[in-house]
């Protein structure tokens, strides 16, 4: 299903000359994709992790470099121990699989947020996905981990203070986690809420957000180009005019 419901968006194609260099998801909707269903909540979830892995192939298709997605809030950790466990195992899970295929998939795998508080093994295959990261070429996928916007910026701020450096924008990015990455583009929030909730709070100041009703599961490489044609027709003027 498409961005606009069932019927194909016919209005346009991707612009391949103009794509956004980085593209930040909300994988909002498991949990009604699964009650639709009669599933437990776990099951969108499992489905969810799916659409990452599809979305992510599509995204070094089309040349995308930086794909940032909120697996996991520092807020969601309220959520039945029962959904936590399922989530953390789905991402386990992946990165056991992921991990000895990076090189040859061109898909470089890193963590955005506190990775002191995992399970150990978790921990483990999360720091080996980033420092493999660090050594090979690919399109970067950034897995929002025990993240929460706010939390990025408090202890960015407590880190320039460290150091001791001038508090300018140029080194306070320095110090969030998505330093080397440029900002996004284009934030896409599948699901029907249109909030922020916490996510890359600082990095999308000036980003195009693209909220589409779809549930997480059922968003798809066509729903992920219409998003990317809707942002290609805004009028971006970052403040000025034109
Ligand atoms: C929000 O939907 C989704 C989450 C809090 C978890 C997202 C996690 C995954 C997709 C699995 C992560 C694994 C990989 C490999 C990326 P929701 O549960 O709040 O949905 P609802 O609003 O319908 O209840």
């Amino acid at each position: 299903m498409g961005l606009f419901g069932k019927k194909a968006n016919t209005a346009g194609q991707v612009d391949m000359g103009r794509l956004p260099r980085h593209i930040a998801i909300i994988m909002d909707g498991n949990g009604r994709w699964a009650k639709m269903r009669g599933l437990p909540r776990t099951a969108g979830h499992k489905e969810g992790a799916e659409t990452f892995r599809r979305i992510a192939r599509h995204c070094k298709k089309l040349g995308v470099d930086y794909l940032t997605v909120y697996a996991f809030s520092t807020e969601n950790w309220k959520r039945p121990k029962e959904e936590v466990d399922a989530i953390m195992s789905l991402l386990g899970q992946y990165l056991h699989e992921a991990i000895p295929s990076m090189e040859k998939e061109h898909i470089r795998v890193k963590f955005f947020g506190d990775l002191s508080v995992l399970e150990p093994e978790l921990r483990g295959l999360a720091e080996e996905a980033n420092a493999l990261s660090d050594t090979i070429e690919g399109v970067q996928a950034n897995l929002c981990l025990n993240y929460g916007g706010r939390d990025e910026i408090v202890r960015a701020a407590k880190k320039c203070a460290e150091a001791g450096v001038e508090w300018t924008e140029e080194n306070f990015g320095k110090f969030l986690y998505s330093a080397d990455v440029p900002d996004p583009e284009l934030v896409i929030r599948p699901g029907g809420e249109m909030r922020i909730s916490n996510f890359l709070l600082w990095q999308c100041a000036y980003s195009e957000w693209v909220f589409t009703p779809t549930l997480w599961p059922d968003f798809d490489e066509q729903a992920l180009e219409e998003a990317i044609v809707a942002y290609q027709r805004r009028d971006r003027r970052f403040g000025g005019v034109k």
